[in-house]
């Protein structure tokens, strides 16, 4: 398995708050099964204020550590961007990238979309960025309006929804949402977004869910292969034919299973 989207650098945001957290998790995530994992602490303007060097420094504190203990895992450098009108003129994202691909973890509001979010995404994009948006799951606009996403796909942007979602830990309205999000074919990876605030690991939870449910190389489509495409810094299909095939034998499986009762 592969974690794209971590909060285990230490005190650097409202992840781990100090180094043994930070390594509790990880020989956690390394007991269950991953590979590799990106840091992707957030960098808000004005109030996460992480700059490639500090991120830096923080990345090496970490991985000495790691190489310390002798823990047998990757580490890769990267930040979860937080998308605010004028981001683009202010900052050169280039050195906020997952390891050195042209991926980009990305958030926004999640009480409202900034109005011009489109443009902010046409323009990374036109930049040559391959921008990945955190949980679409959580923003209130997804929530009201899914076939959103949608349309921010056929705009190259991809989808990485959180473990946790599936589970219900955000609310029955998240949960939701990721499933429909799911069975849509609307999703690239799955990660944790593990804020190290719990001596559980949820990755790895949502991927048996999904296992249970679906055939294995539906979940590990979003939790492995995708995943490593980004170190590699390959190209990832925006819309899956193998995902839309399952979500289609699923939804004809279900109206099936509707139709029994109606
Ligand atoms: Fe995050």
């Amino acid at each position: 398995m592969v974690d794209i989207h971590t909060h285990i650098l230490p005190a650097i945001d409202d992840g781990s708050g100090d180094i043994d957290s930070s390594l509790l998790y990880v020989s956690l995530m390394k007991e269950k099964g991953v590979t590799d994992f990106f840091v992707t602490p957030h960098y808000i303007v004005g109030e996460y204020d992480n700059t490639p060097d500090i991120v830096s420094r923080k990345y090496d504190e970490l991985t000495a550590a790691i190489l310390h203990k002798g823990y047998d895992i990757n580490v890769h450098k990267g930040v979860e961007v937080y998308l605010s009108s004028g981001i683009l003129e202010k900052v050169d994202l280039r050195k906020y990238c997952l390891g050195n691909s042209d991926y980009i973890l990305v958030e926004t509001a999640m009480n409202g979309f900034p109005a011009n979010v489109l443009e902010i995404f046409y323009q990374l994009v036109k930049k040559g960025f391959k921008p990945i948006l955190a949980h679409p799951e959580r923003y209130i606009d997804i929530i009201k309006k899914v076939s959103l996403v949608e349309d921010l796909i056929y705009r190259n942007v991809y989808m990485q929804v959180n473990a946790g979602s599936f589970l219900g830990v955000y609310g029955d309205q998240v949960a939701k949402t990721a499933w429909d999000l799911f069975h849509k074919g609307f999703i690239h990876f799955i990660a944790s977004d593990c804020h190290c605030h719990r001596d559980e690991y949820i990755l790895p939870i949502a991927k048996q869910v999904l296992k249970e449910r679906y055939p294995d190389y539906t979940s590990e489509i979003f939790t492995d292969v995708n995943p490593a495409k980004i170190i590699s810094n390959e190209k990832i299909e925006y819309f899956n034919p193998a995902v839309h095939q399952v979500s289609e034998e699923q939804e004809t499986f279900l109206g099936k299973i509707k139709k029994l009762f109606t």
